[in-house]
């Protein structure tokens, strides 16, 4: 049984759909990250996910049980004891200072306990802040609260929205390794994010797009192969068009991928900029180097091992991602630097090619 399975979820607000048909499951432990759009329906399903907000139709089941079933009362347990949210704004209250508000998420718990709230805030790198009201915290430091207070009852699953929204740099890396934390620990962590580190960090990105998920990207040890067939894409759509600027419309693995996309743009490998879509050169040489391992694959299937011409492509896709570029240039010494690939596409020079 999946820790929590998303059965159709659908919001709607008027003719607004805020999430529209939803569905997919998320095991036990697993860290994912929620990525689109301002307006795509991240929050809503947050809350949803929660019990803080309810479908208009579909069903949350979080071990088994329908979220919707469940009583008031029973959800508000529930969300006590199961569930640690960390919201887009900070939801602190104001006239409590730190670890009173820490407190405050306890007693909704079991017992308040002073000692365990400053720990929690302590973890957090608060300790020299517990009691201070929310109005002489910055945003980082609010921020870190709501953390410590969304962790002080040990929930099975984190559910933040934004949690690095208005962080600088220092502050988003504590928060991120604090999320690192949570995940080694065992718990389950869903994060909202606009930001591409945070996004990476996780094991699983799903992307919605006018409340529709469009995208479920799998692992991260995944995303590699996944940026190469999508810089490859580009690098031949550009060559296709006889190197004019490509528009993202113009490219539908765009449509298809664009948080990925937006991975590649912060990885320094694609200038998203204008609406267009164009490799950068260091983009430009991992296209390449895909492409040139590809091929010399394909060539060394057909020289050695006498294989078909129709499955060649399909073979080398499957040893591809073993070669780095000093096996793809041995392969290209070996075969005596082939100039195309049996198919008759050229092969990118290498390093070992004669000019
Ligand atoms: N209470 C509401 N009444 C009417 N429409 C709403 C309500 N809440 C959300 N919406 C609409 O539902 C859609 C999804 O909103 P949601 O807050 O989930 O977006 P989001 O992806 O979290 O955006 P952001 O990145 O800006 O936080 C939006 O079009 C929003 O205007
Ligand atoms: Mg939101
Ligand atoms: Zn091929
Ligand atoms: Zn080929
Ligand atoms: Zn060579």
């Amino acid at each position: 049984m999946a820790f929590i399975e998303v059965r159709g979820v659908t919001k709607r607000y008027g003719g607004i759909y805020a999430l529209n048909h939803t569905s997919f499951t998320v095991e036990r432990g697993e860290w994912m990250a929620v990525v689109g759009p301002s307006g795509s329906g991240k929050s809503t399903l947050l809350n949803i996910l929660g019990g803080l907000d309810e479908p208009t139709e579909g069903h949350v089941l979080m071990e088994g049980r329908d979220l919707s079933r469940l009583s008031g009362p029973e959800r508000a347990r529930f969300r006590a004891e199961k569930i640690g949210f960390i919201f887009q704004t900070y939801h602190l209250v104001p006239y409590l200072t730190a670890v009173e508000n820490v407190m405050l998420a306890q007693y909704f718990h079991s017992l308040a306990d002073e000692a365990e709230a400053e720990d929690a805030l302590r973890c957090v790198g608060l300790g020299d802040r517990l009691h201070h009201l929310p109005s002489q915290l910055s945003g980082g430091e609010q921020q870190r609260v709501c953390i410590a207070r969304a962790l002080i009852n040990q929930p099975a699953l984190v559910l933040a929205d934004e949690p690095t929204g208005s962080l600088d740099e220092v502050n988003e890396a504590i928060v991120m390794s604090l999320f690192s934390r949570m995940h080694r620990e065992g718990r389950t962590v869903i994060v909202v994010t606009h930001d591409p580190n945070i996004a990476r960090m996780a094991e699983r990105r799903i992307e919605l797009h006018h409340g529709r998920l469009t995208e479920v990207t799998i692992l991260a040890h995944r995303e590699e192969e996944l940026f190469d067939g999508l810089l490859r894409a580009v690098w031949k759509a550009q060559g296709a068009s006889g190197g004019a600027s490509l528009t993202t419309d113009a490219l539908p693995e765009f449509n298809a991928s664009r948080a990925t996309f937006h991975l590649l743009a912060a990885g320094g490998w694609l200038d998203l900029s204008g609406g267009r879509v164009a490799l950068t050169p260091k983009g430009e040489q991992r296209a390449l180097n895909v492409i040139r391992r590809h091929r010399v694959a394909e060539r060394l299937l057909y020289e050695v091992f006498g294989m078909d011409k129709e499955i060649l492509h399909e073979s080398a896709h499957k040893i591809e991602g073993i070669l780095n570029p000093q096996s793809t240039d041995r392969i290209c010494t070996y075969l005596n630097h082939p100039r195309t690939c049996p198919h008759g596409d050229p092969i990118p020079r290498g390093a070992c090619c004669p000019n």
